[in-house]
């Protein structure tokens, strides 16, 4: 509830001129290719990473499959304001993958990647990323702006991002072009409870 507190608080702050322009970004959208780095209670701006096609911020060398192909993922504007991600120096078995936050028909929150064969489902939403500031956000098409990014505290280096869901103890996160000034502190080390990823 607290994160959909915050949003609706973050929503109200967005100034008319970005609502009435919904498929233009703002005007400080960063240099491209970006990364996205996760900011939120302790947690203190670890970057975004693929593994296995969700979305996760902090360090792809410590994922909890220690898989190769994780890698943190910078980012160009696709068509329709979708945001197509490559991996940042790997090479991994994924290339030119589309961010995708769910939707409410879908009780799957965790956020992700599609290959770039896949054009998506109404499960999940691939397009309308934008940023204000340096802020990451999603303007639906009726120019809402949605920023519902949660994160999952699973160990010391690794926060798992989810989109509108506080349900497992995922604190708000927002998702920002803007890299720490200095390397980003472990977050504390008593894990939240662990994500059910079918809750
Ligand atoms: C991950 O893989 C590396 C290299 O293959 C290995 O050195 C390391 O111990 C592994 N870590 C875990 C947690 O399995
Ligand atoms: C990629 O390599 C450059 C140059 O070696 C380095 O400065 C940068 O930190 C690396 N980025 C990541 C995400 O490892
Ligand atoms: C990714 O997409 C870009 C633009 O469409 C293309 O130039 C590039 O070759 C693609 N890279 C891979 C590895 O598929
Ligand atoms: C966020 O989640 C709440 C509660 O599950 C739901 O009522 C609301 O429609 C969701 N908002 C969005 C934008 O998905
Ligand atoms: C999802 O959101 C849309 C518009 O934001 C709304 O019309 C629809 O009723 C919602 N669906 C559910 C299942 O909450
Ligand atoms: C929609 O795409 C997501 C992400 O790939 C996938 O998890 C989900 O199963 C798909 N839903 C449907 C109904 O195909």
């Amino acid at each position: 509830m607290f994160s959909i507190l915050r949003a609706t608080i973050l929503t109200a702050l967005v100034p008319a001129a970005v609502l009435c322009a919904p498929q233009k970004r703002a005007t400080s959208a960063p240099k491209e290719p970006f990364q996205l780095y996760a900011y939120g209670k302790d947690i203190g701006g670890f970057p975004l990473f693929y593994n296995k096609g969700l979305a996760f911020a902090g360090n792809p060398d410590k994922s909890a499959a220690n898989d190769s192909n994780a890698a943190v993922v910078s980012f160009v504007t696709g068509d329709n304001n979708a945001w197509v991600g490559s991996p940042v120096n790997k090479t991994t078995d994924w290339n030119n993958v589309t961010l995708f936050v769910p939707t409410n028909a879908t009780q799957d929150t965790r956020v992700g990647f599609l290959p770039s064969s896949n054009g998506g489902n109404s499960s999940i939403e691939t397009t309308g990323f934008s940023f204000y500031g340096n802020t990451g956000m999603v303007i639906k098409p009726d120019g809402t702006v949605e920023m519902l990014f949660t994160g999952l505290v699973i160990d010391a280096e690794i926060v798992q991002v989810y989109w509108n869901d506080t349900s497992s103890g995922q604190v708000p996160i927002t998702l920002r072009s803007m890299a720490p000034s200095s390397p980003p502190p472990s977050v504390p080390a008593t894990p939240l409870e662990p994500a059910n990823p079918n809750a």
